[in-house]
């Protein structure tokens, strides 16, 4: 079995200690148009573990998800790899028939809430739909499952939020919905892109207490896209650093301190500080790069 610190150069190889993995990608990359925009990308993702994707915008972070997710249909960018498998199913080069079940076990949750849920549909009648099939004999014990989904992710009332459409809800209430629904079919792997960029920062906090916690006691593994790396320090196990299109480094998030590649000790830089607070002007990714050397 190739590991990600099989796979990449010394420069890259991972400070973390890895649980078996759930999640295996090796040599993934991603075009649109026929311009390669993820070079061969390897790594892999172990039962319960969280695990931060950070790097500026434009990076490939997103591509990465929505390819693990199969959000990226052969119209829009072709996806190759040398293995991407879920538990040892392969997520590739599935019969088109079986494309609804093709992501069977992943689930994903978006930045923007609205766009992903149905904005006419009751929240209750999207959450029950995605609840595991045959498990629940009739309609109301499916009615009383959803109810208990939703106070799992902190929502005091939930029957008036089952009757309530999306729009009727804030954003952090819809946030939560999301969180609900994508763990209702109990995956095996959770994946959220930006999942709090919409929040302010204390309901990110909160958001994202939530979501590391219901994944891990849900037994599954977490994938999260941010642009903050202190959210990133406080509840991954393990960062992804993407610059360009590649993987840069892999760092467990308590050594983070200790990153060895420039560019993620420069995103470390400009994260804002009370002494940075009195600077005139906050270091910008720029001038961190150029002001220290290559490792
Ligand atoms: N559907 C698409 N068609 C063409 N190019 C795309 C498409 N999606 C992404 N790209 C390109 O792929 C590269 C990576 O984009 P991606 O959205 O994955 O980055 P990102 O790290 O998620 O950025 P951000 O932080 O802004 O969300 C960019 O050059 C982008 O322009
Ligand atoms: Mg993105």
């Amino acid at each position: 079995m190739t590991t990600l610190t099989d796979s990449v150069a010394p420069e890259t190889k991972s400070t973390h200690e890895a649980p078996s993995p759930v999640l295996e990608v090796v040599d993934l990359t991603i075009r649109y148009g026929g311009v390669e925009k993820i070079h061969p990308t390897s790594f892999t993702i172990g039962t319960r573990e969280r695990v931060a994707i950070v790097g500026e915008s434009g990076s490939g972070k997103s591509s990465i998800a929505n390819a693990l997710g199969g959000f990226i249909p052969p119209g829009v960018g072709e996806v190759a790899a040398t293995t991407m498998s879920l538990s040892g199913r392969s997520l590739l080069d599935l019969p088109a028939k079986r494309i609804p079940d093709r992501r069977q076990g992943i689930s994903m949750i978006f930045q923007d809430a609205m766009s992903s849920l149905d904005p006419i549909w009751s929240v209750g009648s999207q959450l029950m739909a995605v609840l595991p099939k045959g498990r629940y004999g009739s309609r109301k014990e499916r009615a009383a499952a959803a109810e208990e989904r939703l106070e799992q992710v902190g929502i005091v009332d939930p029957r008036r939020v089952m009757s309530s459409v999306p729009g009727q809800l804030s954003g952090g209430m819809r946030q939560r919905v999301m969180m609900a629904i994508a763990l209702a079919s109990e995956p095996e792997l959770l994946i959220a892109d930006e999942p709090t960029s919409a929040l302010d920062a204390s309901l990110a906090v909160s958001v994202m207490e939530l979501m590391t916690g219901l994944t891990v006691a849900n037994g599954a593994s977490l994938v999260f896209i941010t642009h903050d790396i202190a959210l990133a320090r406080r509840f991954a196990d393990k960062v992804l650093v993407m610059q360009k299109g590649e993987v840069v480094e892999t760092v467990a998030a308590r050594d983070l301190d200790h990153a060895r590649h420039p560019y993620t000790r420069g995103l470390l830089q400009c994260m804002p500080t009370l002494s940075s607070a009195q600077l005139d002007r906050l270091p910008t990714l720029d001038t961190v790069m150029t002001e220290e050397p290559a490792a």
